[in-house]
């Protein structure tokens, strides 16, 4: 068997692997798993859960995950496979896991040149989440040495393609429905090639594809939260972790895995709200691990209308250019 067949074969398995791209080295997972995609966040040690990029082989297999635009077609042709992520609109039919969104209604796509990439997403057959493969915090791997050095035993496989050519992320372009494009972050293809295909570029505020900091289009559910709860009171449902549920409520986790729990949290918040109750009642969930995740998501959707924002923010817009 050779690498690429184990990598694939790791991938379905919902394992973690490294991989060179032409930008930098990227840690990927199935992107329709989950708890594939939580274990990525907890491999990274990501405070919060950012949204991450899906890679796919192309446009074909880009739109069956969001809506684009012609002008994000037009963007796609001239610079795909390469350097450049599109982010539009997800598809109500997408596969991709929420919590690789993040809980955004836009997904994030780029079709990667360096053949090794694109060898292990055909070979995978499906969409492939990937981050940069460096510890949060840390500056992206361009070699599989330095992603295996901040890694280490937290992946499955690292796949070695070389130095990577560009050395710099790609360059993420918002497109929202009416085809307004906005840099989201600079990257390894000049803003003026951007405008060249598509004319001049949105300001952030004027497209309708939130920038990665403005979290607070976050998913928030309905019902109200009330976090760090022992118990339910009439009239709401639980939300439980490191036991079973009461009737009407779910488990982010019974066993207490802040991975299974990560996994499921968006999905639960989203029964549990259509299920019509005015209150979640949610269990204290740990600050370690990818515990201190969850626990920003839930104060997130617990408090929807706060200026995130703003100068009394409890943290800092995650707008994190190079993480
Ligand atoms: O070159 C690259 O882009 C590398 C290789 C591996 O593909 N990947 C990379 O991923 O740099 P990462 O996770 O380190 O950065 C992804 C960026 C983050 O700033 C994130 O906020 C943004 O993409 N992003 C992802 N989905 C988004 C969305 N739906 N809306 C806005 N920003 C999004
Ligand atoms: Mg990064």
């Amino acid at each position: 068997m050779n690498d690429i067949t184990r990598a694939a074969e790791r991938l379905r398995a919902g394992g973690l692997v490294v991989f060179p791209t032409e930008t930098v080295y990227g840690v990927g997972c199935d992107a329709t798993n989950a708890r594939a995609v939580a274990r990525l966040f907890e491999a990274k040690g990501r405070p919060h859960f950012n949204p991450l990029i899906t890679h796919v082989l192309g446009l074909p297999q880009a739109e069956e995950h969001a809506h684009l635009h012609p002008n994000a077609l037009r963007l796609a042709s001239a610079f795909w496979p390469g350097p450049l992520t599109l982010v539009a609109r997800r598809r109500a039919e997408s596969s991709i896991a929420e919590l690789a969104c993040a809980g955004l209604s836009t997904v994030a796509l780029r079709a990667p040149a360096h053949p090794m990439a694109r060898a292990l997403i055909e070979a995978f057959a499906g969409p492939i989440a990937a981050p940069s493969a460096n510890r949060s915090g840390h500056v992206s791997a361009t070699t599989a040495q330095h992603a295996a050095d901040d890694l280490g035993d937290r992946v499955d496989l690292v796949l070695d393609g070389g130095a990577s050519p560009l050395g710099l992320e790609s360059t993420i372009i918002g497109v929202d429905d009416a085809g307004q494009a906005a840099l989201l972050r600079h990257g390894a293809i000049a803003k003026q090639d951007i405008e060249a295909v598509i004319g001049p570029l949105a300001g952030r505020a004027a497209s309708g594809v939130a920038a990665p900091g403005m979290l607070e289009s976050h998913y928030a559910p309905r019902a109200h939260l009330r976090l760090d709860a022992h118990d339910t009171r009439p009239g709401e449902a639980y939300l439980a972790f490191g036991r079973e549920a009461p009737p009407g409520g779910l488990t982010l986790s019974a066993r207490g895995d802040l991975v299974e729990a990560a996994a499921n949290l968006y999905a639960h918040l989203r029964a549990l709200d259509a299920s019509g109750v005015e209150v979640i009642a949610v269990a204290p969930i740990p600050s370690s691990g990818l515990g201190e995740a969850i626990r920003d998501r839930l104060w997130r959707a617990a408090a929807p209308r706060l200026d995130l924002l703003g100068a009394n923010a409890p943290f800092s817009a995650q707008a994190d250019p190079i993480e």
